[in-house]
């Protein structure tokens, strides 16, 4: 069976969905976390579920190395382009999360945009926490970007319509026996695709005591790519950067 993170970011209709989460927002965030753990420049940097590679190609370019992995070859390929295009050399590598190691320490290590809770297990989904702090260097930062259980809970938008080029896109989201799940329809030239998202609901106490009993020890809490303090009725994302 195919699963439906296999599917949807292997799509060429993802990109596109979320064609607002770009290189602005990714540099936001690049540079909060520079800042924050005042990582040393040609520091390496292990992104995790990279995707079309927005954060490892920041990162690259202000002179850090960077390793990246995703499953989706279609969100590697569009990567590998953008990186060459950027004049950046990474390392891109398909893997699957939750049997990605190699032979490697970093200095930093990356899991961001709700690249987590894609499973039906708590111990899949948790594993990467492990993966992380294996791949780390003493003192090295983990840095893991999910959304805020409480401020999604209160602010679900049920339906969105929207319009891309030729496309139309609707979205029905709804939440169902713990996890929050998003049917998406596309409907271009009088031809329906469908694709889903399922992300498991995992509150920030659950988050911070897992973090916790993988040894991270959680240094701040974010509540945005800019850097805000972390709110839990105020914030739509859950920032927090755990230190080896
Ligand atoms: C929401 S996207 C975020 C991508 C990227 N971090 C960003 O901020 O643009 C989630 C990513 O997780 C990847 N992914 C999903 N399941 C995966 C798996 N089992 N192993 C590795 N990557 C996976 C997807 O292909 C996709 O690129």
């Amino acid at each position: 069976m195919t699963e439906w993170f296999e599917s949807w970011f292997e799509s060429e209709e993802y990109l596109k969905v979320y064609k607002h989460r770009d290189e602005k927002e990714a540099r936001l965030l690049v540079e909060s976390i520079i800042s924050i753990t005042n990582i040393k420049n040609k520091s390496k940097i292990l992104d995790i579920a990279c995707g079309a590679g927005r954060h490892s190609i920041e990162f690259a370019k202000k002179g850090f190395i960077v390793t990246a992995f995703d499953l989706s070859k279609n969100l590697l390929n569009n990567a590998k382009v953008n990186a060459q295009k950027a004049g950046v050399d990474i390392d891109f590598i398909r893997a699957d999360i939750r049997d990605f190691y190699i032979d490697v320490k970093f200095d930093l290590v990356l899991n961001l945009f709700t690249s987590f809770g894609y499973f039906e297990s708590d111990e899949e989904n948790f594993k990467v926490f492990k993966t992380a702090y294996n791949h780390l260097n003493e003192n090295g930062f983990f840095v893991f970007d999910y959304f805020n259980k409480k401020y999604l809970e209160a602010n679900l938008t049920p339906n969105s319509i929207s319009r891309i080029e030729d496309e139309e896109i609707i979205q029905n989201r709804r939440i169902e026996k713990g996890r929050v799940i998003k049917d998406i329809i596309i409907k271009k030239n009088g031809r329906e695709e469908h694709f889903n998202e399922s992300v498991k609901i995992y509150s920030l106490n659950e988050i911070k005591s897992r973090l916790e009993l993988t040894n991270f020890n959680i240094k701040n809490i974010f509540g945005s790519f800019d850097g805000t303090e972390f709110d839990e009725n105020l914030s739509d994302r859950i920032i927090i950067i755990a230190r080896k």
